[in-house]
């Protein structure tokens, strides 16, 4: 069964996840990437990456070929599977995206191939409906012709310190043989940092509680934040000193958006629900974490005391120095202080602007100070750009008697100019 180095690989879905990760396998093996998405096929072919995971040189000087053609796909031995798995509105798994992968792979797949799917899913996803969906397509037998496999993906968009590579890769395989082909295929990329999970259940229950526990976390935080506020403490001085503690696990408090950490839970849970069990923890971690825009909206509010203000909100994007405008709170806070009857300005230097205006209806100002000096400024995300400012630039920003709403604690060391007030999360 062993294929060894005569491997060649499909990436199916080039995304945040898909293309770097194919990079990485393409200074190995033979590697094609396949996308739905015409457009960032072409993209990619004109060594352009819209979401900056990698850059122009790296695209050129990889041996891989984009397509969006399946025909392209057929002569791969393993094919991976990076399609989104996003929610719906009922914050329900929504697993369109790999019904459509499993159903483009049944057309192309062989004996002997291997299909692992990297999308985050709830455990059973892999075997119980990728496989069944992939033999109806096939006229394969799952676990006979072709095999399953699982491994998980940990990167997150931007970070440029724990890249797939840094990693330890979790990989899994319906069969010991299966597990042991994808560890020494992963094992190339990650310098033979592998972990082999038991099984596919474990590995697919592996990465969705890493999520679920960050967001509990956070939610934990958070709610910190909403008595420190009541008794008139700031979040980020407690925190300073309770994390002074050895065991103390150093969260802090927030928006939760992005398509993961705001996202998965909700697999854990309904998983948890369709078994008759009603997973409470999880769930009242996302209801607070939902919950931090309409809150936070009301404390500007209140601090402003004066409706309506003019309120210049910086940061857009889920997460700091990245594009990805994916599942945006900030969107939901600029709604809420809208809704509110305050005027608000956005900018952010690392969105896309056309993104900004057919995601959420908001124009983002492309020049910071061409816009007037605001009642009220709101530091949502810890963009670069943002941390370096001083207290002239954010003076020059903000009206006499203004407010600096200092969401992520990036500006409690600068001593405010005077009549500048100061309100952190
Ligand atoms: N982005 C992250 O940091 C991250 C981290 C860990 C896990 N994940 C998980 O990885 C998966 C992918 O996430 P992402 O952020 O890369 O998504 P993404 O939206 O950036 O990319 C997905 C790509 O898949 C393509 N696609 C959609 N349907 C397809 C199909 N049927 N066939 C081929 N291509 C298709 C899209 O056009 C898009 O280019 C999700 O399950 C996500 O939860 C993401």
């Amino acid at each position: 069964m062993a294929k060894g180095a005569n491997e060649k690989i499909a990436v199916i879905g080039l995304g945040y996840v898909g293309l770097p990760l194919a990079l990485a396998l393409a200074r190995s093996y033979p590697v094609t990437g396949f996308d739905v998405s015409k457009s960032r096929i072409a993209e990619l072919q004109r060594a352009v990456d819209r979401s900056g995971e990698v850059d122009t040189a790296m695209l050129r000087a990889s041996t891989m070929t984009f397509t969006d053609a399946a025909a392209d796909i057929r002569d791969a031995s393993v094919y991976i599977v990076t399609v989104p798995t996003p929610v719906d509105e009922e914050n329900k798994p929504d697993l369109g995206a790999l019904t459509a992968a499993c159903a483009t792979l049944g057309r192309v797949l062989k004996k002997g191939d291997v299909v692992v799917f990297e999308s985050t899913v709830y455990p059973g996803i892999t075997e119980d409906f990728c496989g069944p969906a992939m033999e109806a397509a096939s006229n394969l037998i799952c676990g006979e012709d072709f095999f399953l496999g699982y491994s998980p993906e940990r990167i997150n968009p931007g970070d440029r310190e724990y890249t797939v590579e840094r990693i330890t890769k979790v990989v899994s395989g319906q069969t010991p043989d299966v597990a042991q082909r994808l560890a020494t295929i992963y094992g190339h990329v990650t310098n033979g940092n592998i972990f082999v999970a038991k099984d596919i259940k474990t590995a697919e229950a592996a990465k969705v509680i890493e999520n679920a526990q960050r967001d509990i976390n956070i939610a934990f935080v958070n709610e910190l934040a909403m008595i420190c506020n009541k008794i008139g403490l700031s979040t980020h001085d407690v925190l300073a000193a309770a994390k002074t503690k050895w065991n103390f696990l150093p969260f802090t408090p927030g928006l939760v958006g992005g398509h993961c950490i705001g996202v998965d839970p909700y697999y854990l849970a309904h998983l948890a629900r369709s078994l008759g069990h009603e997973p409470e923890v999880i769930l009242s971690g996302r209801r607070i974490n939902e919950g931090m825009s309409g809150f936070i909206a009301e404390q500007i509010n209140k601090h402003l005391g004066r409706t309506p203000s003019r309120i210049l909100m910086l940061g857009l994007t889920f997460t700091e120095n990245v594009p990805d405008l994916r599942n945006s709170k900030t969107a939901d806070l600029v709604r809420h202080l809208t809704a509110m009857g305050h005027h608000v300005d956005v900018h952010d230097p690392c969105a896309d602007p056309d993104e900004a205006q057919k995601e959420y209806g908001l124009n983002l100002h492309p020049v910071l100070n061409e816009i007037a000096p605001a009642d009220c400024i709101v530091g949502a995300v810890r963009h670069e750009a943002y941390c370096e400012f001083t207290a002239e630039v954010l003076g020059a920003q903000v009206t006499d008697n203004g407010l600096i709403a200092d969401l992520k604690g990036m500006w409690r060391h600068i001593e405010m100019p005077p009549g500048v007030r100061r309100w952190n999360l």
